[in-house]
């Protein structure tokens, strides 16, 4: 176990090194290459050198991030396994399998079984963004209308809002046709959607506005939320990043819900923007190139 822990922590932290002295060879190699005589007496073969040296780390780099996805991939597998394990045996403790139980007994089996889902959720979210990085899903273009999604996202998202007493006000104006993945794009209408009633306290308002402008599909999520901090929001779309006033008012997350966002608008050439006033509230505007 220990040395699993271990050969884990190695493969990311040479990952990391590899992937430090990859960029740092670039970037001396693209200063060599934009110096007016490439650093050299013979510009022109010095700055095809340097073009060259650059081409080979770019794809030295691309190895690194295939072999870092390959590794979350795998971690994540891994991981689940022995959950599965774990969730059965406690779910048979639970059902008085092993006998009766008292309330003590139960209520500890309970947040076994509560800390298990949570976990469950983190792999599955690994498992989804590596597979989502590593190209797996990015092949996948079906012609869609967004209003539909809409739709389920916002019969879906309604009992956790009306739970937490949040307004949900949409204005939807089809049709909004798409060239899209739709598991991808349920994805990211549940993670902005989920995102905007978990951080806004009861008697705020969520609102969903999706219509098309020109020649884009656009999908806006705003909320009256505790907002995010200004000079946290650069961070916002890296892998289990959270903000410090969610960590504070321990808002449960994994951070891991925007990072998915961001890389699936990407893989389907779209754009996204963050507006977010720390408590006032959070504007995410999507922007998708319509079918
Ligand atoms: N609408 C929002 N209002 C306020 N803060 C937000 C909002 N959306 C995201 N954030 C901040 O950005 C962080 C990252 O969001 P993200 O969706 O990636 O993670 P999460 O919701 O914490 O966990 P997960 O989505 O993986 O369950 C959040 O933890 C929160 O601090
Ligand atoms: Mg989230």
């Amino acid at each position: 176990m220990r040395r699993d822990h271990t050969v884990g922590r190695l493969t990311v932290l040479t990952l990391v090194a590899a992937a430090t002295a990859a960029v740092t060879a670039l970037v001396t190699a693209r200063r060599a290459a934009r110096r007016p005589d490439g650093g050299n007496s013979t510009p022109d073969m010095a700055r095809l050198r340097a073009e060259v040296r650059e081409q080979n780390l770019r794809s030295r780099l691309q190895e690194l991030d295939t072999a870092k996805t390959d590794f979350m991939s795998t971690v994540s597998h891994e991981l689940r396994t022995p959950l599965t394990s774990i969730s059965g045996y406690v779910e048979l403790l639970l059902d008085g399998e092993a006998g009766e139980l008292n309330d003590g007994q139960a209520k500890m089996l309970d947040v076994i079984v509560r800390n298990s889902r949570r976990l469950r959720d983190l792999i599955e979210e690994m498992l989804i963004l590596s597979k989502i990085e590593s190209g797996a899903f990015s092949a996948l273009r079906e012609p869609v209308d967004l209003v539909a999604f809409v739709e389920r996202a916002l019969a879906e998202i309604a009992p956790a809002a009306a739970k937490a007493e949040v307004g949900l006000r949409t204005e939807v104006r089809g049709p909004l046709p798409l060239h899209a993945d739709p598991g991808q794009l349920d994805r990211v209408l549940m993670n902005l959607l989920s995102n905007a009633v978990k951080f806004t306290p009861g008697a705020g308002t969520v609102g969903l506005l999706a219509r098309r402008e020109d020649d884009e599909i656009v999908l806006r999520v705003t909320d009256t939320g505790m907002g995010i901090p200004a000079e946290e929001q650069k961070a916002l779309f890296t892998r289990f990043f959270r903000a410090s006033n969610a960590v504070r008012q321990a808002v449960p997350g994994t951070g891991l819900g925007l990072a998915i966002v961001g890389t699936v608008v990407d893989n389907h050439g779209g754009r996204i923007v963050v507006e977010s006033v720390e408590g006032a509230g959070t504007t995410v505007t999507i922007r998708l190139p319509a079918a």
